[in-house]
Protein backbone atom coordinates (compact mmCIF):
# COMPACT_ATOMS: atom_id res chain seq x y z
CA UNK A 1 0.00 0.00 0.00
CA UNK A 2 1.60 2.85 -1.38
CA UNK A 3 0.14 5.12 1.49
CA UNK A 4 0.54 5.27 5.25
CA UNK A 5 -1.29 3.26 7.71
CA UNK A 6 -1.80 5.16 11.03
CA UNK A 7 -3.28 2.73 14.06
CA UNK A 8 -3.91 5.17 16.99
CA UNK A 9 -4.35 3.07 21.17
CA UNK A 10 -8.19 1.87 20.75
CA UNK A 11 -6.11 -0.03 17.29
CA UNK A 12 -8.58 1.94 14.67
CA UNK A 13 -6.72 1.97 11.56
CA UNK A 14 -6.41 5.48 10.13
CA UNK A 15 -5.23 6.07 6.54
CA UNK A 16 -3.43 8.50 5.24
CA UNK A 17 -5.13 9.78 2.12
CA UNK A 18 -2.85 10.35 -1.66
CA UNK A 19 -0.01 12.64 -0.92
CA UNK A 20 -0.61 16.39 -1.89
CA UNK A 21 1.92 16.36 -4.54
CA UNK A 22 -1.06 14.19 -6.86
CA UNK A 23 -2.72 17.62 -7.18
CA UNK A 24 0.14 19.86 -7.53
CA UNK A 25 2.26 18.09 -9.84
CA UNK A 26 1.80 18.54 -14.10
CA UNK A 27 3.92 15.12 -14.44
CA UNK A 28 1.28 13.13 -12.42
CA UNK A 29 -1.36 14.70 -14.62
CA UNK A 30 0.20 13.76 -17.61
CA UNK A 31 1.09 10.39 -16.43
CA UNK A 32 -2.86 10.14 -15.80
CA UNK A 33 -3.56 11.50 -18.81
CA UNK A 34 -2.00 8.06 -20.19
CA UNK A 35 -3.10 5.45 -18.16
CA UNK A 36 -6.00 6.54 -16.71
CA UNK A 37 -7.90 9.22 -18.82
CA UNK A 38 -6.80 7.39 -22.13
CA UNK A 39 -7.71 3.63 -20.85
CA UNK A 40 -11.02 4.25 -19.36
CA UNK A 41 -15.03 4.43 -20.49
CA UNK A 42 -15.24 8.40 -20.81
CA UNK A 43 -19.04 9.32 -21.22
CA UNK A 44 -19.30 11.71 -24.29
CA UNK A 45 -22.80 12.18 -24.87
CA UNK A 46 -26.42 11.07 -25.02
CA UNK A 47 -28.45 9.78 -27.82
CA UNK A 48 -31.24 12.26 -27.71
CA UNK A 49 -28.05 14.54 -29.42
CA UNK A 50 -27.99 12.35 -32.38
CA UNK A 51 -32.02 11.82 -33.10
CA UNK A 52 -31.80 12.00 -36.56
CA UNK A 53 -29.75 10.43 -39.61
CA UNK A 54 -26.42 12.69 -40.17
CA UNK A 55 -26.63 14.53 -36.93
CA UNK A 56 -22.91 14.43 -34.69
CA UNK A 57 -21.40 16.29 -32.22
CA UNK A 58 -17.86 16.81 -31.68
CA UNK A 59 -15.54 16.51 -27.67
CA UNK A 60 -11.91 15.72 -26.77
CA UNK A 61 -11.37 12.63 -24.24
CA UNK A 62 -7.82 12.97 -23.18
CA UNK A 63 -7.22 15.60 -25.39
CA UNK A 64 -7.91 13.68 -28.72
CA UNK A 65 -10.47 15.20 -30.85
CA UNK A 66 -13.47 12.94 -31.17
CA UNK A 67 -16.87 13.11 -33.30
CA UNK A 68 -19.84 10.73 -32.69
CA UNK A 69 -22.23 10.81 -35.77
CA UNK A 70 -25.56 8.99 -36.60
CA UNK A 71 -24.80 7.54 -40.16
CA UNK A 72 -27.32 7.21 -43.11
CA UNK A 73 -27.99 3.90 -41.81
CA UNK A 74 -29.20 5.26 -38.17
CA UNK A 75 -25.62 3.55 -36.45
CA UNK A 76 -24.14 5.38 -34.03
CA UNK A 77 -20.70 5.38 -34.36
CA UNK A 78 -17.30 7.59 -33.43
CA UNK A 79 -14.18 8.62 -34.51
CA UNK A 80 -10.78 10.28 -33.89
CA UNK A 81 -12.18 13.69 -35.72
CA UNK A 82 -8.74 13.55 -37.58
CA UNK A 83 -8.18 14.16 -41.55
CA UNK A 84 -6.17 10.98 -42.33
CA UNK A 85 -4.69 12.91 -45.56
CA UNK A 86 -2.55 14.89 -43.19
CA UNK A 87 -4.10 15.19 -39.55
CA UNK A 88 -6.30 18.67 -39.77
CA UNK A 89 -8.50 18.92 -37.32
CA UNK A 90 -11.85 17.63 -39.29
CA UNK A 91 -14.87 18.82 -37.85
CA UNK A 92 -15.19 22.11 -36.42
CA UNK A 93 -18.57 22.37 -35.32
CA UNK A 94 -19.41 21.18 -31.72
CA UNK A 95 -22.44 19.82 -33.24
CA UNK A 96 -24.67 19.89 -36.36
CA UNK A 97 -26.26 17.51 -39.38
CA UNK A 98 -24.45 16.80 -41.97
CA UNK A 99 -24.69 14.29 -44.95
CA UNK A 100 -21.06 14.28 -45.17
CA UNK A 101 -18.20 15.41 -43.58
CA UNK A 102 -15.54 17.60 -45.41
CA UNK A 103 -11.68 18.32 -44.55
CA UNK A 104 -11.43 22.31 -44.59
CA UNK A 105 -8.03 21.64 -45.90
CA UNK A 106 -7.81 19.80 -48.88
CA UNK A 107 -11.12 19.42 -49.54
CA UNK A 108 -11.45 15.34 -48.79
CA UNK A 109 -15.05 14.28 -48.05
CA UNK A 110 -15.88 11.13 -45.79
CA UNK A 111 -19.36 9.44 -45.69
CA UNK A 112 -20.62 9.41 -42.67
CA UNK A 113 -19.91 5.68 -41.81
CA UNK A 114 -16.25 6.97 -41.70
CA UNK A 115 -14.93 5.78 -45.68
CA UNK A 116 -13.69 7.86 -47.81
CA UNK A 117 -16.14 9.19 -50.12
CA UNK A 118 -13.37 12.11 -52.66
CA UNK A 119 -10.01 13.12 -52.49
CA UNK A 120 -9.92 16.26 -54.99
CA UNK A 121 -6.25 16.30 -55.33
CA UNK A 122 -5.85 12.77 -55.45
CA UNK A 123 -7.51 11.64 -59.27
CA UNK A 124 -7.02 8.74 -60.88
CA UNK A 125 -4.41 5.81 -60.15
CA UNK A 126 -3.61 8.43 -57.87
CA UNK A 127 -6.80 8.06 -55.84
CA UNK A 128 -6.85 4.18 -55.85
CA UNK A 129 -3.73 4.75 -53.79
CA UNK A 130 -5.10 6.32 -51.13
CA UNK A 131 -8.74 4.49 -50.86
CA UNK A 132 -7.78 2.98 -47.41
CA UNK A 133 -7.49 6.16 -45.99
CA UNK A 134 -10.99 5.82 -43.79
CA UNK A 135 -11.38 7.71 -40.35
CA UNK A 136 -9.89 5.86 -37.57
CA UNK A 137 -12.62 4.44 -35.73
CA UNK A 138 -12.89 4.50 -31.42
CA UNK A 139 -14.21 2.11 -29.51
CA UNK A 140 -18.00 3.78 -28.29
CA UNK A 141 -20.54 1.80 -26.57
CA UNK A 142 -24.36 2.99 -25.35
CA UNK A 143 -26.16 2.14 -22.62
CA UNK A 144 -29.06 3.52 -20.83
CA UNK A 145 -28.96 5.97 -23.75
CA UNK A 146 -25.73 7.44 -22.65
CA UNK A 147 -22.88 7.32 -25.04
CA UNK A 148 -19.07 6.04 -23.79
CA UNK A 149 -15.66 5.81 -25.75
CA UNK A 150 -12.75 3.92 -24.65
CA UNK A 151 -9.46 4.93 -27.03
CA UNK A 152 -7.92 1.72 -25.32
CA UNK A 153 -8.54 -0.53 -27.81
CA UNK A 154 -7.88 -3.85 -25.29
CA UNK A 155 -10.08 -2.38 -22.51
CA UNK A 156 -12.70 -4.18 -20.81
CA UNK A 157 -16.38 -3.81 -22.64
CA UNK A 158 -18.42 -1.18 -20.59
CA UNK A 159 -20.87 -3.50 -18.95
CA UNK A 160 -18.32 -5.52 -17.44
CA UNK A 161 -16.45 -2.43 -16.48
CA UNK A 162 -18.64 -0.92 -13.79
CA UNK A 163 -19.67 -4.14 -12.12
CA UNK A 164 -23.73 -4.27 -10.92
CA UNK A 165 -23.47 -0.35 -12.28
CA UNK A 166 -26.06 -0.12 -14.92
CA UNK A 167 -28.19 -3.11 -13.80
CA UNK A 168 -28.58 -0.99 -10.65
CA UNK A 169 -29.40 2.13 -13.24
CA UNK A 170 -31.88 -0.26 -15.16
CA UNK A 171 -34.35 0.16 -11.22
CA UNK A 172 -34.79 3.60 -12.78
CA UNK A 173 -37.51 2.71 -15.86
CA UNK A 174 -37.62 6.52 -16.54
CA UNK A 175 -34.06 6.78 -17.66
CA UNK A 176 -34.84 5.77 -20.97
CA UNK A 177 -37.47 8.64 -21.70
CA UNK A 178 -34.97 11.44 -20.66
CA UNK A 179 -33.77 13.83 -22.63
CA UNK A 180 -30.12 15.76 -22.52
CA UNK A 181 -32.26 19.08 -21.32
CA UNK A 182 -28.93 21.47 -20.94
CA UNK A 183 -25.48 21.68 -19.87
CA UNK A 184 -22.95 24.22 -18.12
CA UNK A 185 -19.65 24.33 -17.47
CA UNK A 186 -18.11 25.75 -14.86
CA UNK A 187 -14.02 26.18 -14.03
CA UNK A 188 -12.28 25.13 -10.93
CA UNK A 189 -9.46 26.43 -10.13
CA UNK A 190 -8.16 22.82 -8.23
CA UNK A 191 -7.55 19.35 -9.23
CA UNK A 192 -10.03 17.09 -10.91
CA UNK A 193 -9.07 14.81 -8.04
CA UNK A 194 -10.11 17.00 -5.29
CA UNK A 195 -13.70 17.79 -6.87
CA UNK A 196 -13.52 13.62 -6.64
CA UNK A 197 -12.63 13.54 -3.50
CA UNK A 198 -15.18 16.28 -2.56
CA UNK A 199 -18.25 14.12 -3.87
CA UNK A 200 -17.28 11.01 -2.05
CA UNK A 201 -17.94 12.22 1.13
CA UNK A 202 -20.55 13.34 2.88
CA UNK A 203 -18.98 14.52 5.78
CA UNK A 204 -18.74 18.11 5.17
CA UNK A 205 -22.76 18.15 4.11
CA UNK A 206 -23.78 18.91 7.88
CA UNK A 207 -21.26 22.13 7.80
CA UNK A 208 -21.59 23.16 3.61
CA UNK A 209 -24.81 22.18 2.63
CA UNK A 210 -28.02 23.55 4.85
CA UNK A 211 -30.14 22.77 1.93
CA UNK A 212 -29.05 19.40 1.01
CA UNK A 213 -29.29 18.12 4.63
CA UNK A 214 -33.04 19.72 4.99
CA UNK A 215 -34.11 17.94 2.07
CA UNK A 216 -32.43 14.19 2.56
CA UNK A 217 -32.54 12.20 5.80
CA UNK A 218 -28.88 11.98 6.91
CA UNK A 219 -29.27 8.85 9.03
CA UNK A 220 -30.38 6.96 6.28
CA UNK A 221 -27.24 8.08 4.29
CA UNK A 222 -24.94 5.29 3.21
CA UNK A 223 -21.77 5.38 1.03
CA UNK A 224 -21.26 1.94 -0.86
CA UNK A 225 -18.04 0.81 -2.52
CA UNK A 226 -18.61 -1.07 -5.49
CA UNK A 227 -16.29 -2.53 -8.58
CA UNK A 228 -14.95 0.66 -10.00
CA UNK A 229 -17.85 2.39 -8.90
CA UNK A 230 -19.44 4.12 -5.63
CA UNK A 231 -23.18 4.88 -4.62
CA UNK A 232 -24.10 6.59 -1.91
CA UNK A 233 -27.98 6.96 -1.43
CA UNK A 234 -30.35 8.79 0.97
CA UNK A 235 -34.28 8.18 1.47
CA UNK A 236 -35.77 11.37 0.81
CA UNK A 237 -37.41 13.51 4.09
CA UNK A 238 -41.00 12.25 4.44
CA UNK A 239 -42.14 15.78 4.67
CA UNK A 240 -40.84 16.71 1.10
CA UNK A 241 -44.07 18.01 -0.93
CA UNK A 242 -43.55 17.24 -4.88
CA UNK A 243 -47.31 19.30 -5.67
CA UNK A 244 -50.02 17.25 -7.84
CA UNK A 245 -46.83 15.38 -9.84
CA UNK A 246 -47.98 11.37 -9.84
CA UNK A 247 -44.52 9.80 -8.98
CA UNK A 248 -44.15 6.10 -9.70
CA UNK A 249 -42.17 4.24 -7.28
CA UNK A 250 -38.09 4.80 -8.89
CA UNK A 251 -39.05 8.70 -8.46
CA UNK A 252 -40.22 8.59 -4.71
CA UNK A 253 -36.84 6.38 -3.94
CA UNK A 254 -34.04 9.01 -2.24
CA UNK A 255 -31.24 10.42 -3.94
CA UNK A 256 -28.57 8.29 -5.76
CA UNK A 257 -25.24 9.42 -5.59
CA UNK A 258 -22.77 7.62 -8.05
CA UNK A 259 -19.26 7.94 -9.00
CA UNK A 260 -17.57 6.01 -11.65
CA UNK A 261 -13.59 5.85 -12.15
CA UNK A 262 -12.05 7.87 -12.97
CA UNK A 263 -13.89 11.26 -13.38
CA UNK A 264 -17.41 10.92 -14.37
CA UNK A 265 -20.55 11.37 -11.45
CA UNK A 266 -24.31 10.84 -12.11
CA UNK A 267 -26.76 11.94 -9.41
CA UNK A 268 -30.82 11.20 -9.67
CA UNK A 269 -32.53 12.93 -7.25
CA UNK A 270 -35.95 11.92 -5.66
CA UNK A 271 -38.95 13.08 -7.88
CA UNK A 272 -40.25 13.47 -11.15
CA UNK A 273 -37.91 11.95 -13.32
CA UNK A 274 -34.45 13.15 -13.59
CA UNK A 275 -30.74 12.50 -13.93
CA UNK A 276 -27.63 14.63 -13.90
CA UNK A 277 -24.46 13.97 -15.37
CA UNK A 278 -20.83 15.82 -13.73
CA UNK A 279 -17.75 15.26 -15.66
CA UNK A 280 -14.44 16.08 -14.95
CA UNK A 281 -12.07 17.30 -17.58
CA UNK A 282 -8.60 18.34 -16.42
CA UNK A 283 -7.70 21.59 -18.21
CA UNK A 284 -4.03 21.41 -16.22
CA UNK A 285 -3.04 19.96 -13.17
CA UNK A 286 -4.52 23.04 -11.27
CA UNK A 287 -7.67 23.38 -13.60
CA UNK A 288 -10.50 21.62 -14.46
CA UNK A 289 -13.61 21.93 -16.81
CA UNK A 290 -16.36 20.57 -14.79
CA UNK A 291 -19.24 19.55 -17.09
CA UNK A 292 -22.70 19.50 -15.83
CA UNK A 293 -25.30 18.12 -18.14
CA UNK A 294 -29.36 17.89 -17.08
CA UNK A 295 -31.44 15.57 -18.67
CA UNK A 296 -35.45 15.37 -17.87
CA UNK A 297 -38.37 14.28 -19.53
CA UNK A 298 -38.69 17.19 -21.91
CA UNK A 299 -36.96 20.48 -22.72
CA UNK A 300 -39.45 23.19 -20.99
CA UNK A 301 -38.71 22.37 -17.44
CA UNK A 302 -41.37 22.14 -15.24
CA UNK A 303 -41.13 24.31 -11.83
CA UNK A 304 -40.43 21.55 -10.00
CA UNK A 305 -37.60 20.31 -12.55
CA UNK A 306 -36.42 24.14 -12.49
CA UNK A 307 -36.26 24.50 -8.69
CA UNK A 308 -34.24 21.07 -8.94
CA UNK A 309 -31.91 22.55 -10.99
CA UNK A 310 -31.47 25.85 -8.44
CA UNK A 311 -31.31 23.31 -5.55
CA UNK A 312 -28.44 20.69 -7.31
CA UNK A 313 -26.68 24.56 -8.76
CA UNK A 314 -26.39 25.91 -4.77
CA UNK A 315 -24.96 22.27 -3.76
CA UNK A 316 -22.46 22.83 -6.31
CA UNK A 317 -21.22 26.15 -6.10
CA UNK A 318 -20.98 25.67 -1.96
CA UNK A 319 -18.42 22.54 -3.18
CA UNK A 320 -16.29 24.22 -5.91
CA UNK A 321 -15.67 27.40 -2.75
CA UNK A 322 -14.45 23.97 -0.85
CA UNK A 323 -12.30 22.50 -3.35
CA UNK A 324 -10.35 25.29 -4.63
CA UNK A 325 -9.89 27.04 -1.10
CA UNK A 326 -8.88 22.87 -0.47
CA UNK A 327 -6.27 23.50 -3.51
CA UNK A 328 -4.28 26.38 -1.78
CA UNK A 329 -3.22 24.03 1.21
CA UNK A 330 -2.50 21.30 -1.30
CA UNK A 331 0.74 23.98 -2.50
CA UNK A 332 1.10 24.80 1.37
CA UNK A 333 4.46 23.04 2.61
CA UNK A 334 1.99 22.58 6.17
CA UNK A 335 1.30 19.19 5.58
CA UNK A 336 1.74 16.50 2.95
CA UNK A 337 -1.38 14.05 3.74
CA UNK A 338 -4.94 14.09 4.95
CA UNK A 339 -6.32 11.86 6.89
CA UNK A 340 -9.55 9.81 6.36
CA UNK A 341 -12.49 9.33 8.34
CA UNK A 342 -14.17 5.98 9.00
CA UNK A 343 -17.17 6.93 6.59
CA UNK A 344 -14.79 8.20 3.89
CA UNK A 345 -14.45 4.75 2.42
CA UNK A 346 -15.29 5.58 -0.93
CA UNK A 347 -12.48 8.09 -0.86
CA UNK A 348 -9.83 5.52 0.11
CA UNK A 349 -11.22 3.18 -2.81
CA UNK A 350 -10.75 6.14 -5.12
CA UNK A 351 -7.06 7.08 -3.98
CA UNK A 352 -6.04 3.28 -4.39
CA UNK A 353 -7.28 3.00 -7.84
CA UNK A 354 -5.05 6.21 -8.87
CA UNK A 355 -2.40 5.37 -7.15
CA UNK A 356 -2.59 1.55 -8.68
CA UNK A 357 -2.60 3.18 -11.92
CA UNK A 358 -0.05 5.79 -12.02
CA UNK A 359 2.56 3.84 -9.96
CA UNK A 360 2.42 1.00 -12.44
S1 LIG B 1 -5.60 17.51 -44.43
FE1 LIG B 1 -7.61 16.92 -44.80
S2 LIG B 1 -7.81 17.00 -46.91
FE2 LIG B 1 -5.75 17.46 -46.59
FE1 LIG C 1 -20.66 18.63 -1.26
Amino acid sequence: MAYNKVINKSNRTFERTLSYDKYTDPKVLEKEMDVIFSKTWQKVGHVSQLEKEGSFFTTEVANEPIIVVRGQDGVIRAFYNVCPHRATKLEQNESGKKRILQCGYHGWTFKLDGKLNKTPNFRGEDAACVQDACLRPVRMEILESLIFVNLDDDAKPLAESYGDFFERLSKFPFLGELKRTNVKTRHLKANWKAFVDNYLECDHCHVAHPSFIATLDMNAYQIMTCENYSVQASSVKPDKNYGSVELDEAEMQGGSFYWLWPNLMLTIYPGPGNMATIQLKPIDHENTLIVYTYYFRDEELTQDEKDLVAFAEQVRQEDIDLVELEQIGFRSRAFERGRYSSSEQAIVQFHEMVLEAIDK
